[in-house]
C-alpha cells in the first residue's frame, strides 16, 4: 500500500529534529526522484557495504527516495534475501555515518532490498535478470526506471556493460522508463585503456546515460567551491594571475594502503588520486564561470582547464614512497612491507607536481599539487596565495609571509580561512598575521551528507553535473600518462624516500623552494 504524503511528512517531522539555525533555513531543497530500481553489481563487495548501501539507507531514512524504491543487489555468492539483508544490517552498524541506526527506517528499507545471484560471464543469466526486472517493475510499480551501479572490479566493467547491452537492459522505453549506468573509479588504467572502455560503454549507452563517479565532486565543500566562487561578487575579481601568486592543493592521508596492496601496486598515487580527485580540484579552482549550471556547461569549462594544463614530467614532478615511521603515535611499517606489496616495489605512494595553466586567467601562476599516503594527517586543502603588495610600507615590521592567503579546507574541519596582516594593538606599528575563519560545522550546525548520498541522488534525478564526462576522463589521463611514461624510462629515486609520518620526500620541498615558495604547513 502506498504511504500517504501526510504519513511521509509525519515520518520526516518525527525523525529530523535539528536545532533551529537561521543560516540553514530554506537551504535544503528536498528532491525525491522518480520511482526507480537501483541494480547494484558487486553488492557483496567492500565499496557496496561501506559506501553505496549506507548512502541509500541514509537517503531512505531522510525521505529522499521515492516510496516505490527497490534495490536489487547482484553478486556471485549464493545468498538468499534474508542472509544478504542481515549482512547489510551488520555493515550499516559498522559504517553508517549516523549511529545508532534508525531501526524504524531500516524496517521499512530492508524489504525493498532483494538479492539476485549472477555470474558476470553468464549471458543467459543476464537475460533472466532482464525478465526478472520486468516482472519486478510490474509487481512494485517501478515504471522501468533503472540505475545500474557498477561497484564491481574495474576489470569487469567492460564485460558488465556488454552483458547489459546483450540482454537489452540499456533500452529506454518510449512510454517512460530511463536507464542509467554509474561507473566507479578507476576509469581505465591509462589513456588507451580509458579510451577502450569509453568505446565499449559508448556501444551500449549514450553519453547522457553514463555517470562516471569521482566521489570528491560529491563532497559538500567541493560543491561549495562553486558557490563560493560564482555566488559571491567579491572573490571572482581577485581570482586571476593579476592577484594570485600561486596555488597549492593538498590531498594528504595518514592511512597507508590498508588491505589494498595488490590494487595499489598497479595504481600508485598518480593513478589513484592525481588523475581524478586532484585534477578535479584543479579544474574547479581554475575554471571560467559557466553560463549556466547545466551539466554540460559546467563540464565544458572544466575540460578547457584540463586542456590548458601543462607540466614538465622530468623536472616538475616528484614521486615518493614511504618507509617505516610513526603516524599519530603509532609505529607503522614501510610500504614495501605491506601485505600484497613487492618488497622491491617502485610504486609511488606520494606525488607532487607543478602545473601551469596556459590561458589568459592563469598564465604564469604555478599550481602546486601533492598527494600521499602515510603523511602526518588527513587533510585536503586548497590554498590561494595572493601576491604581496607592490610596495611594502611595513617591510621590517614582521608581516609573516603566509598572510594574503585564502585557504579552503575540504576536509576535515571543513571551512574557509582568510589570513591577512593586522596591526598589533599598541603604540608601535607592529603587524602580525591574523585569521578569519568560517567553519561549516559550527555555522550551520547540521550534518553534511556523505558524497555518495549526493551523487546517487543526483544520478537518480538525472543530474550529471557532478559526474565526469568522457572527454574529461581522457584529458585527465592525457596529463598523467606522460608522467607515468617518463618514470617508466627514468631510473627511480631510491625508495623509500620519506618516512611514514613526514610530509613526503625532500624533493617535494625543493620543487617549490627553487621558485621561492614553500608548502603551507597544514
Ligand atoms: C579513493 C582512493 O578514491 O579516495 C583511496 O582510491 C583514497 O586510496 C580515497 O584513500 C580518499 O577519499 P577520501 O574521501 O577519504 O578523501
Amino acid at each position: 500500500m502506498k504511504e500517504s504524503r501526510e504519513a511521509r511528512n509525519g515520518r520526516r517531522a518525527s525523525r529530523a529534529k535539528p536545532a533551529r539555525n537561521v543560516l540553514r533555513e530554506g537551504l535544503r531543497l528536498e528532491r525525491v526522484p522518480d520511482p526507480s530500481v537501483v541494480v547494484l553489481f558487486g553488492a557483496t563487495g567492500d565499496l557496496a557495504h561501506r559506501k553505496v548501501i549506507p548512502a541509500l539507507y541514509h537517503l531512505w531514512r531522510t525521505n529522499l527516495l521515492p516510496h516505490e524504491f527497490r534495490l536489487v543487489a547482484i553478486g556471485r555468492r549464493p545468498y538468499d534475501d534474508d542472509t544478504f539483508r542481515a549482512e547489510i544490517l551488520a555493515s550499516l552498524e559498522r559504517y553508517s555515518r549516523v549511529l545508532p541506526l534508525d531501526l524504524d527506517a531500516w524496517e521499512s528499507f530492508a524489504p525493498r532490498i532483494d538479492y539476485h545471484r549472477l555470474d558476470f560471464d553468464d549471458t543467459a543469466g543476464f537475460e533472466k535478470l532482464a525478465s526478472a526486472l520486468d516482472a519486478y517493475d510490474a509487481e512494485h510499480g517501478t515504471p522501468g526506471n533503472r540505475l545500474y551501479y557498477l561497484a564491481a572490479q574495474p576489470s569487469q566493467f567492460a564485460e558488465l556493460i556488454a552483458q547489459l547491452g546483450r540482454a537489452g537492459l540499456d533500452h529506454e522505453r518510449h512510454e517512460g522508463g530511463w536507464r542509467r549506468v554509474v561507473i566507479e573509479k578507476p576509469f581505465g588504467h591509462d589513456l588507451d585503456s580509458a579510451r577502450r572502455l569509453n568505446r565499449e560503454v559508448g556501444k551500449v549507452f549514450r553519453e547522457s546515460q553514463v555517470y562516471r563517479i569521482d566521489h570528491y565532486l560529491g563532497k559538500e565543500t567541493v560543491r561549495n567551491l562553486l558557490v563560493f566562487r560564482f555566488g559571491n561578487g567579491i572573490f571572482e575579481p581577485l581570482w586571476n594571475r593579476r592577484y594570485v601568486d600561486h596555488i597549492q592543493i593538498t590531498v594528504a592521508e595518514s592511512i597507508g594502503i590498508e588491505s589494498r596492496g595488490a590494487f595499489y601496486e598497479q595504481t600508485g598515487a598518480s593513478r589513484d588520486v592525481l588523475q581524478n580527485h586532484l585534477l578535479q580540484l584543479v579544474s574547479l579552482v581554475a575554471m571560467e564561470p559557466p553560463a549556466t549550471f547545466e551539466a554540460n556547461a559546467l563540464r565544458d569549462e572544466k575540460v578547457k582547464v584540463l586542456r590548458a594544463i601543462s607540466t614538465d614530467p622530468a623536472n616538475d614532478v616528484v614521486r615518493g614512497q614511504y618507509g617505516p615511521g610513526w603516524v599519530a603515535a603509532t609505529q607503522v611499517p614501510g610500504y614495501r612491507a605491506e601485505d600484497g606489496v613487492d618488497p622491491a616495489s617502485e610504486t609511488e605512494t606520494f606525488v607532487a607536481a607543478k602545473f601551469t595553466i596556459d590561458d589568459w586567467r592563469w598564465s604564469g601562476v604555478p599550481f602546486y599539487v601533492r598527494t600521499g599516503k602515510r603523511l602526518p594527517k588527513r587533510a585536503t586543502e586548497i590554498a590561494i596565495q595572493y601576491r604581496e603588495v607592490p610596495h611594502r610600507l611595513f617591510e621590517d615590521e614582521g608581516v609573516t609571509p603566509d598572510a594574503n592567503l585564502l585557504a579552503i579546507r575540504i576536509q576535515p574541519d571543513e571551512g574557509i580561512m582568510l589570513r591577512f596582516g593586522a596591526k598589533v594593538p599598541g603604540l608601535g606599528l607592529d603587524v602580525r598575521s591574523v585569521t578569519m575563519d568560517f567553519a561549516y560545522g559550527s555555522a550551520f550546525n547540521v550534518d553534511s551528507p556523505d558524497a555518495y548520498e549526493t551523487l546517487i541522488l543526483d544520478a537518480l534525478q538525472g543530474d550529471a553535473s557532478l559526474f565526469t564526462r568522457v572527454d574529461e576522463v581522457e584529458e585527465a589521463w592525457g596529463i598523467v600518462d606522460p608522467i607515468i611514461d617518463t618514470w617508466a624510462t627514468a631510473s627511480a629515486p631510491r625508495f623509500p624516500n620519506y618516512d611514514a609520518g613526514s610530509w613526503g620526500p625532500d624533493a617535494a620541498d625543493a620543487l617549490l623552494e627553487r621558485e621561492g615558495h614553500r608548502w603551507r604547513r597544514i
